[in-house]
């Protein structure tokens, strides 16, 4: 894909996801490439980040955002809704302009690291997926959290966010710094007050430490500014994160399954979300073959579960992100769920 279709496309993904504000940027930005403007000019030698998984257009964004977090943007801040500016094409795309022809080097410096993101919404998904163990006889031990491809693990704390669903009925912490209304549609899901969360443990292979002020800018950067929700969601979380803290281990996942005991008197939930996809297909191979390993060694006395919410990938034209669990003894696979990119609304089937 050359780089004006790579601006259309993300343009237009941007759109679908609900930034009006991006999509009109990325347009200006596909017109501007095609017609040999700053945006070539600062992405010279980066074109081969063009593919959908690089994403170098979202790099760009991600970059000249956290300029703008920084107050390093000049005017471009008015135009930005993340520091209360009001976005307006005309005016917001010529401050862009200008700051790309003002600071190309700052800009630059972020277009090698990939986006990172830890989609908080997507704790609906994974908590209301944990409710549905009690009635699957996995209710008795405590539980062991454990994420791969965590990012920030601010979703290994799912249990200390609230949930409201479409009935307004209240779910998950009795004093949640965080509050995801509307997190749930179809069926009705039953709380779990006895549920106790033994560990919480995290790996990553690019873990993002939320506990200092880079970590937390670079999850707010690649937040797109025009999404309140998201941006106030991941604020909160990031207040929650700060009272507890986790450990996320720099590791890739399969090397990680393959250290990761199950341990008596616990139940070890092994959940992910949005990063499977990212996985070489032989570490598919091997993480799954290493699942399957883990629920054969289960019994009633150390459980395994594994619960996932991720974009079923053989049907590329209609990404639908399935919520699928799994629990040891017995391990047969229920699609109990189906949510969406950014996990808010989970509809339970
Ligand atoms: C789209 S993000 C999703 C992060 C988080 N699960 C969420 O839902 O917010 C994908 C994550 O997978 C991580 N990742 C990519 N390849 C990985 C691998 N081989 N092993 C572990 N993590 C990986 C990335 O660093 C990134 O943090």
């Amino acid at each position: 894909m050359d780089l004006t279709e790579h601006f259309r496309f993300q343009a237009r993904a941007c759109a679908d996801m609900g930034s009006p504000m991006y999509a009109e940027l990325l347009h200006r930005c596909a017109d501007d490439v095609s017609s040999g403007g700053v945006v070539g000019d600062v992405l010279a030698g980066f074109e081969r980040l063009s593919g959908t998984t690089s994403a170098l257009a979202l790099r760009l964004l991600g970059s000249v955002h956290r300029l703008v977090l920084e107050r390093r943007a000049d005017e471009l801040a008015m135009y930005y809704p993340s520091v209360g500016g009001a976005w307006e094409l005309d005016g917001g795309w010529e401050a862009f302009a200008r700051l790309l022809r003002g600071r190309p080097e700052d800009v630059r410096e972020w277009l090698d690291r990939p986006p990172q993101t830890n989609e908080v919404g997507r704790s609906a998904a994974l908590y209301g997926g944990l409710l549905h163990l009690p009635a699957l006889g996995a209710g008795e031990l405590p539980v062991r959290l454990v994420e791969i491809g965590a990012s920030a693990g601010l979703n290994l704390r799912a249990d200390r966010f609230g949930y409201l669903d479409g009935a307004g009925r209240r779910f998950g912490s009795d004093d949640p710094g965080l509050v995801l209304a509307d997190a749930w549609r179809g069926r009705s899901l039953e709380p779990w007050p006895g549920l106790a969360v033994a560990e919480r443990l995290g790996s990553d292979v690019a873990p993002v430490d939320a506990s200092t002020t880079e970590g937390r800018l670079v999850l707010t950067a690649y937040v797109w500014p025009d999404q309140r929700v998201r941006l106030e969601r991941l604020r909160a979380a990031l207040r929650v994160a700060a009272g507890l803290a986790v450990e996320i281990r720099r590791q890739d996942a399969v090397s990680f399954l393959q250290e990761l005991r199950l341990r008596e008197g616990t139940t070890t939930v092994l959940w992910h979300s949005v990063m499977w996809q990212y996985l070489t297909p032989e570490d598919r191979i091997r993480a799954a073959t290493r699942i399957e390993a883990l629920g054969a060694e289960a019994t009633p006395s150390h459980r395994f579960v594994h619960l996932r919410a991720e974009p079923v990938l053989d049907l590329p034209d209609d990404v639908r992100f399935l919520v699928r669990l799994r629990s040891w003894p017995g391990g047969a696979e229920r699609v109990i769920g189906e949510t969406v990119g950014h996990g808010v609304p989970t509809t339970w089937l």
